[in-house]
């Protein structure tokens, strides 16, 4: 699990991050530290920060390293040096935010934070944790609080922990810069500081660190409630397919922070028989779909699907029946995924979307969650008999479209609507997939 914490400095991100860390027993990681780091190691190669090139290509000789005693005993290494308390000084939380607007020089630093990402559960603080680095962080915090209760902190801050370098400056001083380093970093062209439209807004200025810890550890176990834990059965089986389209297809969920508690139709474009697996094990919870009855019979595979909240249809049931079925999952609660284009594509092209799809949101009055697959179509079309070995995929999950949009409308225009709602989410969706987006999809 990622934990996402993003705000302005002095507004307590990190003790709050470190706070959090420890007491769900996860990694923290302070990547306002590593902008740091960098422009001590630029510092030190004697390269002026305004030479971008130059800069960028120092980073790749920086070879950074993080040690921990206990949490509260950390230290940043560069090259072998420890750097802990130089990084701290003005002059380099000058250059920090001088060098931060360099798009490649990010690039490179957010590599190695989506890596460390890819450990261990983790709470990560910084500016772009949850619009760029983890925009799929299944918890988003974005801190503030007023520019000068945020310079006395840092002032008392330094006083603690570094009062050499706080004798050398003063309350207003710290609060001057703070101001011109705010506006130097949301003012940025390359991931400035923002909040993310899913994160949770927490005015720190009145708050005590204890408070806001606790809140963002409410927000957590609401999450966790969520996306309640699977059962053993279906949790194996979702492990086993999601390392078999990770290795095979290398398998890539993107909009997961999409993704919300409670009954939804989850809706995808049809292309291949593998997508029925590919959006269930892309969601992050149990899932139910229907599948033709005659799967049950295929002894190891029957089984399965039946372990992956699975239903069959039988070649003779009417509509009705299947309506009925998908209505009673989602009136109590649960998820399903449905193709409302009703049939596989024949040329990969995205196909109007029928009748059904409005029929349920009326009936279930659940929001639909538009889902685009792309690739499977490559790896698996109706043309072929058997699925290609090898291949990529990618699942793409866009923001939900909420009942409340039809609500009161008469039901051919609601249904009109909601078809073109459906059509124009799954075309967004394709658009910025094809374009090779990352982060947050539309
Ligand atoms: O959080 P901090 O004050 O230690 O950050 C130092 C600088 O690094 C700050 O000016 C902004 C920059 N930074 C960034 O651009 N992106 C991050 N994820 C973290 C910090």
């Amino acid at each position: 699990m990622i934990i996402a914490i993003d705000g302005p400095s002095g507004t307590g991100k990190s003790t709050t991050a470190r706070e959090v860390a420890r007491k769900l027993n996860f990694t923290f990681f302070d990547t306002g530290a590593m902008y740091r780091s960098a422009a001590w190691w630029i510092v030190q190669q004697g390269i002026n920060p305004d030479d971008e090139r130059k800069v960028v290509d120092s980073i790749h000789t920086f070879v950074y390293e993080i040690q921990t005693q206990d949490e509260q005993q950390r230290r940043y290494f560069v090259g072998g040096v420890d750097v802990t308390q130089a990084i701290r000084s003005h002059e380099i939380s000058t250059i920090a935010s001088k060098i931060a607007v360099y798009g490649q020089l990010r690039r490179e630093l957010v590599k190695i934070q989506r890596e460390f990402g890819k450990k261990a559960n983790a709470v990560f603080e910084g500016r772009d944790m949850g619009t760029v680095v983890f925009p799929e962080a299944e918890v988003k915090v974005f801190l503030t609080a007023s520019s000068s209760v945020r310079a006395q902190r840092r002032y008392r801050e330094l006083l603690v922990k570094f009062p050499d370098l706080a004798q050398s400056l003063s309350e207003e001083q710290i609060l001057k810069d703070i101001e011109e380093r705010d506006h130097k970093d949301s003012t940025r062209a390359i991931s400035p500081l923002k909040k993310a439209p899913d994160a949770t807004l927490i005015d720190t200025s009145e708050l005590t660190v204890d408070e806001v810890v606790d809140q963002i550890l409410v927000l957590i176990r609401q999450k966790k409630k969520s996306c309640p834990s699977m059962r053993v059965t279906y949790g194996f089986v979702y492990w086993v397919a999601r390392l078999w389209l990770k290795l095979f297809y290398r398998l890539q969920i993107e909009g997961l922070s999409h993704f919300r508690a409670g009954s939804a139709i989850i809706a995808a474009n049809h292309a291949s028989n593998l997508d029925p697996p590919i959006v269930s094990i892309s969601c992050p919870c149990e899932v139910h779909f229907l599948a033709k009855e005659s799967l049950f019979h295929i002894p190891i595979l029957g089984r399965l699907i039946r372990h992956l909240n699975s239903h069959p249809v039988s070649r003779e049931a009417t509509d009705v029946a299947t309506f009925r079925l998908i209505i009673g999952l989602l009136q109590s609660g649960q998820k399903v995924i449905v193709f409302p284009e009703g049939r596989r594509t024949s040329d990969g092209k995205i196909q109007l979307i029928e009748r059904g799809l409005p029929f349920l949101m009326m009936k279930a009055k659940c929001p639909i969650q538009p889902v685009y697959i792309q690739g499977a179509f490559e790896i698996w079309p109706r043309t072929r008999r058997f699925p290609k070995l090898f291949g990529r995929i990618r699942c793409v999950f866009g923001s939900p479209i909420e009942w409340d949009e039809f609500e009161g409308l008469g039901k051919k225009i609601a249904e009109q609507r909601i078809m073109s709602r459906m059509t124009e989410a799954l075309c967004k969706l394709q658009k910025w997939t094809e374009s090779g987006a990352h982060g947050t999809p539309p």
